[in-house]
């Protein structure tokens, strides 16, 4: 069994990007890899926040991810900050990672572009904290969406130059995407991203789905009623593909591009379907929001089992340093 990290920051909500970008991958796999996943909250902390909502955040995103799909039984769920080697070894980090090649990642320059109040130095070693994260347990998969590929790339070099340097400790991770690695917002064009305001959260109350699918964008070819469509470019329809039976897929195919179906109603279905998929998940949700024992229960196996593993990185880690007494 190959082992797999990943990780998600408790900032913003969970949005179907996550879902269908990482989140369903972590369950897939569940069954044929040790998997261990966690919720960042020190990823988190470098744009600003308030203090007083981070519990809630850390928990209410760890019941998601268990809502879900994420099962105990399978796979280790843990907070970052329950682990303290995570910073310890990013530390380390820092003394192998090229500042070249941390100023072209792309994610430092879009992120300083929308905190221009807080770029700080957190946000810049971000990528290092997190090949921390994914080296700390010598994973050899990482489930991602498209958008951490640079900085997996980077945690790839981070332990090539550490084994160089030191002698071999850790692998290199390889990524794992699903079938669609960047799902699209309700615009249809950029990433799907909470903080880009295009985002569907998978407990959206069926009223507000409804609302937000209406003002999707889809086909911008498509300007009336009677003009087809063209599924392939349209947003609504790649949703349609992971929410829908596949003979609906093939009918609203012929039918939008005969022009016998308009968006609205394609979108009517769309939003039929997905109510009927988040339902069971929304509703274990709000039995684990109503049962915190029951998370904090799993959090706390998911920490024990991580400080183990992270200790004995460490130790391998202090060995080929050096850094003995
Ligand atoms: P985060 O919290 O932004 O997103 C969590 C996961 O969701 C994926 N994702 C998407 N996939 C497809 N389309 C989208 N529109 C979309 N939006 C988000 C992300 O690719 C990610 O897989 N830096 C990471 C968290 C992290 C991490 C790690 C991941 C920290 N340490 C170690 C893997 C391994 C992040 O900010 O993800």
């Amino acid at each position: 069994m190959s082992r797999v990290f990943s990780g998600i920051q408790p900032s913003g909500e969970l949005h179907i990007g996550n879902y269908l970008g990482a989140i369903r991958n972590w369950v897939n796999i569940q069954d044929e890899h040790q998997c261990i996943y966690c919720v960042v909250d020190y990823h988190a902390i470098t744009a600003e926040y308030r203090p007083k909502e981070m519990p809630t955040r850390i928990f209410d995103l760890a019941a998601g991810l268990l809502a879900c799909g994420v099962d105990p039984e399978k796979a280790t769920l843990f907070v970052q900050s329950d682990v303290p080697q995570h910073t310890e070894l990013a530390w380390i980090f820092n003394t192998v990672t090229p500042m070249g090649e941390l100023s072209r990642q792309t994610q430092f320059k879009s992120k300083s572009e929308q905190n221009l109040n807080n770029i700080n130095v957190g946000l810049f070693t971000y990528p290092v904290l997190q090949a921390a994260d994914i080296l700390l347990y010598r994973a050899s998969h990482v489930p991602v969406g498209e958008d951490q590929e640079q900085h997996l790339e980077l945690s790839r070099e981070i332990a090539r130059k550490f084994n160089a340097r030191y002698g071999k400790v850790f692998p290199e991770a390889r990524t794992m995407f699903t079938s669609t690695p960047r799902i699209r917002g309700l615009d249809g064009k950029a990433k799907m991203s909470k903080s880009l305001g295009n985002s569907i959260a998978v407990d959206e109350t069926e009223k507000r789905l409804r609302k937000k699918l209406a003002s999707a964008f889809t086909d911008p070819n498509r300007v009336t009623r009677t003009d087809p469509g063209d599924p392939k470019v349209c947003n609504i329809f790649t949703l349609h593909g992971f929410f829908s039976p596949s003979e609906t897929v093939q009918e609203i195919d012929g039918a939008c591009r005969k022009a016998e179906i308009g968006c609205v109603d394609c979108k009517k279905k769309l939003g039929d379907a997905m109510v009927g998929h988040f339902a069971p998940i929304r509703e274990r949700w709000a039995e684990l929001r109503a049962d915190p024992t029951q998370v904090h229960e799993v959090l706390n196996t998911g920490r024990d089992r991580c400080q183990a593993i992270a200790a004995d990185t460490m130790q391998r880690v202090h060995r080929k340093m050096g850094l003995v007494r």
